[in-house]
């Protein structure tokens, strides 16, 4: 087959509009695979819902009502990356909705070890389970699977927990909802009128850190295109620069965007900032370790001289380049980030199975006035 012949019969070289319909049915999201599958309608929805479900679940009652939602459901985490949060929350969130799931970790106790392939094993989970969410370090391979699905006796969703360097569309759902609460302090108290105006206009927001291979700021960028008036400011090593698909693709957006190499020269103007960590497992021959990843990093220092409601972010985990001293201070938001991960995990699965309508009227019955 040549390569023309390849480029177009590959699903993933094919235009996004075309992709986004292929993971979508009856008008809604089937599979969650890739941030453009999101317009600002779904993001605030699907915000709104997981403020319902957290404050339904506060009381024992409520959490009957959510466990008894999707006790029908099983999934099947199948995460052969390593992951301590996105499984985790993942994990809550099923227990949340009443979903018995399972686990797949490590593909060594397998039956890949006997030479299946990855793609059978997906076919495979698909005969046992209604769901699947999947952390895989190649690019595409949830994306592919899920049009493999498609095409399948057994069409069922697929999650994506994180795909390579591409892409963490769950994460920066989790992370446009931490700077919503921030930004919108309406949406904790009044989940029902939808937001009003652009939260986003006239913020300052900075990236930090390896913007090249962080698949959570990337995936972020696709949602803030959402939004307009912003300005977005990326601070890293010069190796590590933010790739030309994301820069193009904010600029077909409208949305302003400056590089810079001094996170000190930034601050006083941020609304947000938002660390990341070296991802040098996908080095190929320790080459980041000549970076001097010190400079790209936050300390408490920096913070005394930032606006009084900066919010400061980290999809966590964290090693130097964010200054532990910072836990204490009230614009540290990377702990709530984690706890909102539950919550917005819970409300894409209730989404992906039709069940936000129940918990909608639930709500509206039961919690408002
Ligand atoms: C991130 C990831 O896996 O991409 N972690 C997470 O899901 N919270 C960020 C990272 O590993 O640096």
């Amino acid at each position: 087959m040549s390569t023309t012949e390849m480029l177009q019969t590959d699903p993933l070289a094919q235009p996004t509009a075309y992709r986004v319909a292929q993971l979508s049915r009856d008008d809604r999201l089937f599979h969650i695979i890739l941030a453009q599958q999101f317009d600002s309608e779904l993001i605030e929805t699907l915000c709104r819902l997981a403020e319902m479900i957290r404050n339904i679940a506060d009381t024992k009652r409520g959490n009957q009502f959510l466990r008894s939602l999707l006790a029908h459901k099983r999934a099947m985490l199948y995460f052969i990356q390593p992951s301590t949060r996105t499984f985790l929350s993942f994990s809550a969130a099923c227990q949340i909705l009443g979903i018995p799931y399972n686990e797949v970790r490590n593909p060594s106790t397998s039956s890949e070890i006997k030479g299946e392939t990855e793609e059978d094993t997906v076919h495979v989970l698909s005969q046992y389970f209604d769901l699947i969410i999947m952390r895989h370090p190649m690019e595409g391979f949830a994306e592919r699977m899920a049009y493999k699905l498609n095409a399948s006796l057994r069409p069922i969703p697929i999650i994506n927990g994180g795909s390579g360097k591409d892409q963490h569309p769950t994460q920066a759902m989790l992370d446009i909802y931490t700077l919503l609460r921030s930004f919108e302090p309406r949406l904790a108290d009044r989940v029902r009128p939808m937001l009003s105006g652009n939260p986003f206009h006239g913020r300052t927001i900075a990236f930090v850190g390896d913007l090249k291979r962080g698949r959570t700021v990337r995936s972020l960028c696709y949602l803030l295109c959402r939004y307009s008036g912003m300005r977005l400011v990326f601070v890293s090593p010069p190796e590590l620069r933010m790739g030309e698909d994301i820069t193009e693709y904010l600029d077909r957006h409208g949305i302003h965007h400056e590089e810079c190499d001094d996170l000190n020269a930034v601050i006083r103007d941020c609304d947000a900032v938002y660390m990341t960590r070296l991802q040098d497992e996908h080095d190929k021959a320790g080459e980041s370790k000549a970076i001097d990843y010190y400079k790209y990093s936050l300390t408490l220092e920096m913070v005394e001289r930032a606006k009084p409601d900066l919010v400061i972010m980290h999809p966590l985990p964290r090693r130097a380049e964010l200054d532990v001293r910072i836990d204490d201070d009230p614009r540290a938001k990377y702990w709530a980030q984690v706890r909102n991960g539950m919550w917005m995990r819970a409300a894409m699965i209730a989404y992906i199975f039709h069940t936000d309508a129940t918990i909608i009227d639930h709500y509206q019955t039961h919690y408002t006035t």
